[in-house]
């Protein structure tokens, strides 16, 4: 609780304080006649409508996130030592809202926490422009999981047994764009769960299927 103010504060405030009611005084006085009084309700009034106006705007160009599916996805080659090849589909859904990707595309495969295979799915900044779909697609050498690897033998066995889990992880950062306007912009990961079979192509039941993303 803050002490009471002792008698110097109030000798040194009322001056000032007094001051200010009287002109608060004033200025309500003036607002309550009746000119000031309809000149206040036009301005509410105005501000609602104009309020309401903008966010019904808002609410037609709010920009609504990309969408992200697997269309393909194949392992080649050994492992460690072949290479994997994806393609995930990329749809910008906004009726009036472009999406600038800035800097490289990094996309990763992960078997749970080990690393498969790394590398660049888009090397610079590109736009994608409102209501069309593209396609990231790209080749990375297969890294891991070798032989020695604590995650080895799991890695080994759920490929044999034709059902080994992956995740494909894309990594990026997008700007919206309405006509000259840009938002800030932000880092985007998009998540792959997919399976592929003992012949490392990706299972029928994973093809097409959509992709987390988060911020
Ligand atoms: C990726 O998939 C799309 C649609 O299935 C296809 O049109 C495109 O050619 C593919 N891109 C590559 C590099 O395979
Ligand atoms: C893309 O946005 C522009 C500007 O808002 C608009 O004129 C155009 O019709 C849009 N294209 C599509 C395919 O909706």
């Amino acid at each position: 609780m803050p002490p009471p103010p002792t008698q110097q504060q109030q000798q040194h405030t009322t001056p000032g304080r007094s001051r200010a009611r009287r002109v608060a005084h004033r200025t309500r006085d003036g607002c309550v006649a009746v000119f000031a009084n309809t000149l206040c309700s036009v301005l509410l009034a105005v501000l609602l409508v104009a309020g309401v106006a903008l966010f019904v705007v808002w609410l037609g160009l709010r920009p609504h996130r990309p969408r992200f599916t697997l269309a393909s996805l194949a392992i080649s080659g050994p492992v460690p030592g072949g290479q994997v090849a994806f393609n995930v589909s990329d749809r910008n859904p906004n009726r009036h809202v472009g999406i600038y990707y800035e800097g490289a595309t990094r996309a990763s495969l992960l078997y749970y926490d080990a690393l498969v295979a790394s590398g660049p799915a888009f090397a610079g900044a590109w736009y994608q422009p409102n209501m069309t779909t593209t396609s990231i697609a790209g080749v990375l050498d297969v890294v891991g999981p070798r032989t020695a690897d604590a995650s080895w033998p799991a890695f080994s066995a759920a490929l044999r047994s034709g059902r080994l889990p992956l995740r494909l992880q894309l990594t990026t950062a997008i700007r919206f764009r309405v006509n000259v306007f840009h938002s800030g912009r932000q880092r985007m990961h998009v998540n792959c769960d997919l399976f592929v079979g003992a012949d490392g192509n990706l299972l029928p039941e994973s093809v097409g299927v959509p992709c987390d993303r988060y911020f």
